[in-house]
């Protein structure tokens, strides 16, 4: 009898194994909220804030019910609204140019490198000028640090200065990443982060966070997420969101951030080992000396068209694959007419078209990695 059974499928982000790591601890720290009742702004909020301050390195984190939430907080607190530019890549997640738009203000694009995916720091002036000639002030740029690698600060703090631009850095995906030695956290006025459970650091539903040094921006985030308010809830001197993380997710992300480090050095390890054996048959990502990645992604370039006979030869063998993005912001239905910064965005457009992710987490095994490596390897020699 010919029994050919096919191997299990692979998942593309292994929260459960994580869960099997952690479930005891876990289920003690929810135990312990849901017998003292404190859901919102409870004890394990202030503690998660602080562990967290600690850990990236900035006076205030400030936490909220998720990283859109975050990003809107921060342009709210940084008084960024109608009649002001936002500049931000078009090789992004939407809700990076989103929040400019809820809050009023206008997104303008800019290309991001070759090689980093990050926004190119050298199209900052431009995108600048494109916006005065479009009679808007240029007030901000929200760099984000694209798929778990730090973009470009050093670059883009001599950009922004020049512009006389607010820095708000969207780390959404590269929470714990380093760029010279220092975390993220502390580049810029402020940082936003989130703990969506796909997140090097994700907590199980939705969450956020700002992180900042400046004291006066965290009195107006503090304020900002509990409607405004000012001396006590009944005292609204702004308005504002109902935007707080749980104190369940802050008890499970006070659990998790202590396997976070340990976590990152496993994931660094799987895309090393990617790295070497796809290295030669495909564009790996490179991480710039000086620089960390959390490797939210371990994302490759397939050139000349093959990228989606490559998913679906993985597909075939059980290995799920994802695009991150296939369409650049300047092509979307809601985005497209804003505008675009001088130079254009054509890097945007090649990513697009050229870029997928292979399976990535802290728990991927060298057994299931190889069979990983092979398949991709089979599927571009052919
Ligand atoms: C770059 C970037 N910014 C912002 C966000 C928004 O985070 P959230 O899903 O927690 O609202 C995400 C989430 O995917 C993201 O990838």
């Amino acid at each position: 009898m010919n029994l050919r059974t096919n191997p299990p499928p692979i998942p593309f982000i292994d929260v459960a194994a994580q869960r099997r790591r952690l479930g005891s601890a876990i289920d003690a720290a929810v135990a312990r909220v849901l017998n003292h009742c404190q859901f919102i702004l409870g004890p394990e909020v202030r503690t998660f804030e602080a562990d967290l301050a600690a850990f990236c390195g900035a006076r205030h984190v400030v936490t909220c019910a998720s990283g859109t939430d975050a990003l809107v907080l921060a342009l709210r607190a940084m008084g960024v609204g109608p009649g002001d530019a936002v500049i931000c890549p078009s090789f992004t997640f939407c809700a990076t140019a989103e929040v400019a738009a809820l809050v009023g203000a206008t997104p303008v694009f800019v290309d991001v490198d070759e090689t980093t995916f990050n926004i190119d720091a050298n199209r900052i002036a431009g995108a600048a000028a494109t916006a005065r000639e479009a009679g808007l002030r240029p007030k901000a740029v929200i760099p984000v640090d694209l798929f778990g690698l730090p973009a470009d600060h050093g670059a883009i703090q001599a950009a922004a200065k020049a512009e006389n631009l607010l820095i708000l850095d969207d780390a959404a995906q590269s929470f714990g990443a380093t760029c010279n030695n220092r975390r993220l956290g502390t580049f810029g006025q402020a940082t936003a982060t989130s703990f969506f459970p796909a997140k090097p650091l994700g907590c199980y539903g939705d969450g956020g966070a700002v992180m900042t040094d400046d004291d006066g921006l965290a009195d107006a985030l503090r304020s900002l997420r509990v409607h405004g308010q000012g001396s006590d809830k009944y005292d609204n001197i702004r308005i504002g969101l109902a935007s707080r993380l749980d104190t369940i997710q802050a008890a499970i992300l006070i659990e998790k951030l202590k396997i976070f480090p340990d976590e990152i050095e496993a994931r660094s390890k799987s895309a090393n080992r990617y790295s070497e054996g796809l290295g030669d048959v495909v564009a790996v990502p490179r991480v710039p000396a000086g620089y960390t990645s959390v490797w939210a992604q371990y994302t490759i370039r397939v050139a000349g068209g093959g990228r989606d006979a490559l998913a679906a030869a993985l597909k075939a063998e059980g290995v799920p694959t994802a695009i991150y993005y296939p369409i650049p912001l300047h092509r979307q239905q809601a985005y497209k007419h804003y505008p675009v910064g001088k130079g254009g965005v054509a890097v945007s457009d090649r990513l697009a078209a050229e870029v997928i992710s292979l399976p990535m987490h802290a728990y991927l095994d060298v057994a299931t990695q190889d069979r990983i490596i092979d398949a991709t390897r089979r599927a571009l020699r052919s």
